[in-house]
């Protein structure tokens, strides 16, 4: 009472900062470790959800990694809506840009980097939410112009799937990948780097999405990934017979749009019918039929092309129950499972970084007529040049 509107809604208000940065002066020890780090390459993601920065040196190891989430704003809508989110990335990029320049300045042992210590620009540039990706490109094109840095474009996917180099440094190609988030869900087969296969993908929904969905349908917010799964973890994977979409389908197609709708068809009936729902039996079904099909498939594709390698990337790496159904079934096969560390399973900059630094190599460099791509096909602003191993999450 008595508030006026504007006091109830304020404007974030504009950024005033200094440029160039100004930054104390340097100890001998830290010209010491910028001079060892060797040339520093910016990254930046911001195609969901998150926005993401990282700083990584000519080594591949991690000098700052930091991600501004917006999951909150969306968890009232029970999944991302693109035009919060495109705001919401705006709104952060400048904060989180001079966060990741002092910490990597922490990383060195002086209180910030600035803009000519850095070698290169790597960018997110598909796919993913067209709103959301045009506001990382524009800052790096932005920020390369001011700097004269070259701008390299990263696809979004390899970048998930290269994550796997922090968890397993020797991983090589051939082998097979699965890439699962709230927006995609392939099979992959790398023949080499920078070879990819797409063997299969959704006709639908994504894995994450699903998730997602059945958690909206169960009042449990956003993401759904995460709380599913905990519940799932305490209930009975057979108390409901939920389908197996296109298992048998003789492909590497996935379709789970069916099952989001069987199981919210199953919520429905049991509210109807004035019966409390089991909700650890409920996910733990639903998390059942999904992991079925997944490792089903993946072990064809497996064993049909012949590799000795399978990795996962993408937000759904991180579900405790389907890494472990992968580890048991390839473990009796002989074949590796590599899943990325929990902190680069979700949108980052680091695994970014990772394809950038591999292109900085190679000269891989984008004019700045760049555009944002939000369906960038799996091996665009790729390169057949092996990539640094990362380190440092
Ligand atoms: O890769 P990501 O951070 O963003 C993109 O979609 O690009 O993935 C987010 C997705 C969400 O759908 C979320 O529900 C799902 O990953 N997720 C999970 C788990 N943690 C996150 N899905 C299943 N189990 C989890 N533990």
């Amino acid at each position: 009472v008595g508030v006026g509107f504007e006091a109830r809604n304020p404007e974030p208000h504009a950024s005033v900062r200094p440029w160039p940065i100004v930054a104390g002066k340097r100890s001998e020890e830290t010209l010491a470790a910028l001079r060892e780090a060797g040339d520093l390459i910016l990254s930046l993601e911001s195609s969901c959800d998150e926005t993401a920065m990282c700083i990584m040196d000519s080594h591949g190891v991690v000098c700052a990694n930091v991600v501004a989430t917006q999951i909150d704003f969306h968890a009232r809508f029970g999944g991302v809506v693109p035009e919060i989110a495109s705001r919401k990335h705006t709104e952060a990029i400048v904060g989180l840009f001079e966060e990741t320049m002092a910490r990597a300045g922490a990383h060195f042992g002086c209180d910030t980097l600035v803009p000519s210590d850095l070698s290169a620009v790597g960018v997110t540039a598909g796919p993913g939410l067209v709103g959301a990706l045009v506001v990382g490109v524009a800052f790096a094109k932005g920020f390369c112009v001011t700097t004269d840095l070259p701008l390299i474009p990263v696809h979004h996917l390899e970048g998930h799937l290269l994550a796997n180099l922090f968890e397993t440094p020797d991983l090589e190609p051939p082998f097979v990948a699965s890439l699962v988030s709230g927006g995609n869900t392939m099979l992959v087969h790398v023949r080499a780097w920078g070879d990819y296969v797409v063997l299969g993908s959704t006709i639908d929904d994504a894995v994450g999405e699903a998730f997602d969905k059945v958690a909206k349908a169960l009042g449990l917010g956003y993401p759904g990934g995460p709380v599913i799964s905990k519940l799932a973890a305490q209930g009975n994977p057979k108390a409901i017979h939920f389908p197996r979409a296109m298992m048998h389908s003789g492909d590497y197609s996935f379709s789970l749009s069916g099952l989001k709708t069987a199981v919210i068809t199953y919520i429905e009936g049991e509210n109807r019918a004035g019966r409390a729902i089991n909700l650890p039996d409920l996910a733990a079904s639903f998390e059942q039929a999904v992991i079925d099909v997944q490792v089903a498939k993946a072990k064809t594709a497996v064993e049909e092309t012949g590799v000795s390698d399978f990795c996962v990337g993408g937000g759904v790496a991180a579900n405790p129950a389907l890494r472990a159904a992968y580890k048991e079934t390839f473990g009796k096969m002989g074949v590796r499972v590599t899943v990325p560390p929990m902190l680069v399973c979700g949108d980052n900059a680091a695994m970014i970084a990772v394809g950038a630094l591999r292109s900085y190599r190679t000269q891989g460099f984008s004019p700045l007529t760049l555009d944002a791509n939000p369906n960038a096909q799996l091996g665009s602003w790729s390169s057949d040049a092996a990539p640094v191993v990362p380190s440092g999450m």
